[in-house]
């Protein structure tokens, strides 16, 4: 295929261009990242993005309804890197814009100006699997028989997943898995195994076993399917396009997104960049990007260092002065929200496009503040797991901040499902040891023992408002 799509260098000093199906997550030239880049002008984009409602009433028909059930691939013009007939779906990305009123009520946001967009609701539980529909779409196209990723356990469960899903008797797709010894979420874990990928659970961190998946699958000949695969983007783009749908086609105020390896983040920014420069928006979002205090590498680069995009020319130095000086002082990442437990993001420059591109703002929430807006967020209708949480504790501080306005419409993006990590919830609720402030925690709702007689039940039930 003569293909519209070629992938192209980031760092504005080289712009090396490579084939679309060059396995290369790399600049050979330069090591920066590489994006896709389309030929606009041979693609089918339509001219209104009200085309894609259309899309709703082919839904499981023969032919490319099958592609129309996908809320990534219903969206297919705006990533056209692959055939119809080579798109992989398992379904993702069915899931919607949630009005969340009673949230934002206690938020202090306006009703009718809060929205989360549900990513949970996805196959694998998480917004993984609309980068995966598009990168496994990659993987079988180049025919490999193995996938590899490192993961704090969404990643990895998406991807196993698709191996398992996507795989068909004459091309069947191994998953091969890296996780951390330490902090993966039971309900991740429990996935990648049960749908049958090979999992190594390497004696480091999530940034050590980033590290080694790159070195295994240069030698080894896997195809990385994480987010430095930049094919993950493009399916990942796509949940802009839905939260916009959401709308009606109006462009929201803000996005707010947790980061962690900040793939989300850079997504969303190309898909916003892409937008406006086809015409297709008359203005895009701001962009709030939310580390956990205890993974804060975005945070404390282009807040404290002042760290930018600078139109490609990013300052090098600060990035490796702050790796050294993490390597030097022993600095490993510690969040409860174990998803984004990642102190060297590897999408960091792309972030800071999407941040320039958006006059976007980063902050960092602790721990505790997640819990509680977890707990919130539970309490009012909709189940995350912690990491998601963040997007939430972001608004507040940014809300008490006046840098978000209570009449703005305000976008926060749940990016994985409650029951990935029940640990979590049950500690909150229930408390324990550990917890560093097991007093105070204002939205706890634990049970209440008694014993098994009717006066003592209905003497417990009256004490209930
Ligand atoms: N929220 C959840 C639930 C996640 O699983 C992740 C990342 C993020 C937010 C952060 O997104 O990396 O695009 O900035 N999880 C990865 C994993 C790292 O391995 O599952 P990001």
């Amino acid at each position: 295929m003569d293909s519209i799509a070629h992938q192209v260098c980031l760092s504005a000093d080289c712009r090396a261009t490579y084939a679309a199906d060059e396995v290369q997550f790399k600049c050979t030239r330069c090591g920066s990242l590489l994006d896709v880049a389309y030929d606009w002008n041979r693609a089918a984009v339509p001219n209104d993005l009200k085309f894609f409602e259309s899309r709703w009433s082919t839904v499981g028909r023969q032919g490319q309804g099958r592609l129309d059930f996908s809320g990534v691939w219903r969206f297919r013009e705006l990533l056209p890197f692959a055939e119809p007939t080579e798109m992989v779906t398992i379904g993702e990305g069915r899931t919607i814009l949630q009005q969340a009123d009673l949230l934002g009520r206690e938020l202090g946001i306006k009703p009718g100006h809060f929205f989360l967009q549900y990513e949970g609701l996805n196959p694998s539980g998480s917004f993984k699997d609309n980068g995966m529909a598009a990168a496994f779409t990659m993987a079988r196209r180049l025919a490999y028989k193995q996938v590899a990723c490192a993961s704090t356990g969404n990643t990895s469960a998406s991807m196993a997943l698709y191996a398992s899903a996507g795989s068909t008797p004459d091309h069947p797709v191994q998953a091969i898995v890296f996780v951390g010894s330490g902090k993966i979420a039971f309900g991740k874990l429990s996935q990648a195994l049960d749908y049958g990928a090979r999992t190594l659970q390497i004696d480091g961190d999530f940034d050590d076993c980033m590290k080694r998946v790159q070195e295994a699958s240069a030698k080894l000949n896997l195809y990385l399917m994480n987010s430095m695969n930049p094919y993950r983007l493009e399916g990942q783009k796509t949940i802009m396009y839905r939260v916009l749908e959401g709308l009606d086609w109006e462009v929201p105020d803000w996005i707010i997104v947790p980061g962690g390896n900040l793939g989300n983040s850079s997504a969303f920014g190309k898909a916003w960049l892409e937008l406006k420069e086809l015409g297709l928006v008359p203005r895009v979002p701001r962009l709030a990007i939310i580390n956990a205090a205890g993974a804060n590498t975005l945070h404390t680069l282009f807040n404290d260092r002042g760290l930018r995009w600078n139109d490609g020319r990013i300052d090098q130095s600060l990035v490796d002065d702050h790796f050294h000086s993490m390597d030097a002082t022993g600095y490993k990442a510690k969040t409860v929200a174990s998803a984004i437990e990642i102190s060297r993001p590897v999408n960091l420059p792309k972030a800071l496009r999407a941040l320039a591109v958006t006059d976007g703002v980063v902050r960092e929430v602790d721990d505790d503040t997640i819990l509680d807006h977890k707990a919130l967020i539970g309490r009012y209708g909709f189940g995350c797991e912690p990491a998601s949480a963040a997007s939430v504790a972001g608004l507040r501080l940014l809300l008490e901040e006046q840098v978000i306005d209570k009449d703005q419409r305000v976008v926060c993006i749940l990016t994985g499902h409650e029951l990935k990590d029940p640990d979590a919830t049950v500690r909150y609720h229930v408390g324990d040891e550990q917890s560093s402030h097991p007093q105070a925690r204002p939205h706890a709702n634990a049970p209440i023992k008694v014993a098994d007689d009717l006066d003592a039940i209905c003497k417990a039930l009256s004490t209930f408002e």
